[in-house]
């Protein structure tokens, strides 16, 4: 908790002088989370309050946590001068919130990301320490076989890393689209860490190709079914959680 006098924030927001924002304050122009706030001596918290003057939210630090069903062809980037990239895929009002992807995905992988401009909650999830699990739903060019499964508890050994043990299997029935391809080509895997094309590289080490990937979970978070690729929304507080359980 960091509070602070509400004209004090208002001013290092460059919002206007101290006597400039006093003024707003005292005309009733200044919420703090919805509330009309008139008093210049009021605290409030940068980081967790929404503070807003006529009704626009300040470009504030507050944490913003954002559930994205990131679409093929977009860029786990903040800013590219030229390709578009999954924060541009967000609403303006919190474009102008520092957001970053907690974490890549590689342009062609569609599926789960997060988007905060919270470092530390980014880290932690991050983090092998943390033991974060991450599952993806991958399409490969052969199947898979029990010495794959056996490969990947142990840990795939690469040229320039050994990648800690992961579970793979073949794509619950339920999941699977059975219709169009063998099972054994359509898997899952589980892994707690995120180095860059990880999933590929470590099928790529047993010899398979991945030809499509789908992020589907983080920890106990489930990507929203009903988020259609490319749209985002706000996390509530238990999913911001359900990532670390
Ligand atoms: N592993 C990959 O190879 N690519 C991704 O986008 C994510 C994990």
């Amino acid at each position: 908790m960091a509070l602070e006098r509400l004209d004090k924030i208002l001013a290092s927001q460059n919002i206007g002088s101290r006597k400039d924002v006093g003024y707003m304050i005292r005309k009733g122009r200044v919420t703090v989370n919805g509330v009309v706030v008139v008093k210049s001596e009021q605290k409030a918290d940068v980081e967790c309050d929404a503070i807003a003057v006529d009704g626009r939210e300040i470009a504030s630090s507050r944490m913003i946590y954002l559930m994205m069903n990131k679409p093929q062809g977009v860029l786990s980037a903040s800013r590219d001068s030229r390709a578009k990239t999954v924060v541009d895929l967000v609403p303006q009002e919190w474009q102008r919130r520092g957001l970053f992807p907690a974490g890549r995905l590689d342009k062609d992988t569609v599926g789960l990301l997060i988007l905060t401009n919270d470092g530390e909650y980014a880290h932690k999830m991050l983090s092998p320490k943390k033991k974060v699990e991450k599952i993806y739903e991958a399409v490969l060019d052969n199947p898979i076989d029990s010495e794959d499964i056996l490969a990947f508890s142990v840990g795939v050994k690469m040229k320039d890393f050994d990648a800690l043990p992961a579970k793979l299997s073949v794509m619950p029935h339920e999941l699977a689209d059975e219709n169009t391809l063998p099972l054994e080509r359509q898997v899952r895997v589980i892994i707690h860490e995120g180095k860059y094309h990880q999933v590929k590289r470590m099928f790529m080490a047993r010899g398979k190709t991945v030809q499509a990937l789908r992020r589907v979970q983080i920890g106990s978070l489930k990507l929203d079914p009903n988020l259609a690729p490319g749209e985002v929304r706000q996390m509530g507080e238990k999913e911001i959680l359900a990532v670390f359980t």
